[in-house]
């Protein structure tokens, strides 16, 4: 598969903003594999978060590929600044966009990976036309907006059938997690197919942020070779 099996990508938006420097390069340290940077602009989500400057800031302060969560209604409009800020991977919400096909082929035409995210209301299959488009699909696990939300259950059966069809299809999306995750559910989402798993508050809202991601990496590494 060309996909990397199992990626901890910390969140930033539980950490200290005031030391983001430090809070990544303990995480980086601790074999964090992605950064995760949420984008949230008071429209396609009840919140605001950062924009394209923290992003250029990030990207002078880790090797890490930097994983940006677009949270922001039409979203091909910012595509080319993130990328060209420094985002790796650009991720966009199906439910943002009525050109979804268009902002993934733009992502891809500018070097970046590509991802497509659905929220928890929204079925796998929206999806089917896009599947060779991607490099990863995000499926979020609580409702998108804020940190420290409840992991919602219905997920796991989302994952499943996503991994199915990756596997149906010969496909090589990664599936990537975000919201809720934790170690109690860590090696369930592994088993289920997950790659990719976003954590912000079991991370950096903990005593030891370096610890938290080596079990996170632990616990789905292990599932995942159980499985096999
Ligand atoms: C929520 C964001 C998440 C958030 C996850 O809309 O997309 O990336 O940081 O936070 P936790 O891990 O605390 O649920
Ligand atoms: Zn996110």
């Amino acid at each position: 598969m060309a996909y990397a099996r199992i990626e901890i990508a910390p969140s930033i938006l539980a950490a200290n903003f005031t030391n983001l420097g430090d809070e990544i390069r303990t995480v980086e340290e601790a074999g964090a594999d992605v950064i995760h940077v949420d984008i949230m602009d008071g429209h396609f989500v009840p919140n605001l978060s950062l924009g394209i400057p923290v992003v250029a800031s990030l990207r002078k302060a880790t090797r890490l590929p930097l994983d940006v969560h677009l949270m922001i209604e039409q979203p091909e409009l910012y595509i080319e600044e993130f990328i060209r800020a420094g985002a790796s991977r650009v991720l966009v919400h199906q439910e943002a966009t009525a050109h979804l096909d268009r902002a993934l082929a733009m992502i891809r035409e500018l070097g970046a990976e590509a991802g497509a995210v659905i929220n928890p209301a929204t079925p796998v299959g929206m999806l089917s036309e896009v599947l060779d488009k991607v490099d990863t699909i995000l499926v979020m696990t609580v409702n998108p907006g804020f940190g420290g939300q409840k992991f919602i259950p219905n997920s796991y059966e989302k994952i499943r059938q996503l991994n199915q069809i990756r596997a149906r299809y010969n496909a090589s999306f990664r599936i990537e997690v975000d919201g809720g995750v934790e170690p109690e559910n860590t090696a369930a989402l592994a088993q289920a197919g997950a790659n990719t798993f976003v954590a912000g508050t079991s991370i950096f809202h903990t005593a030891d942020p370096a610890a938290a991601t080596r079990q996170l990496k632990k616990l789905a590494t292990q599932a995942l070779s159980q499985k096999a």
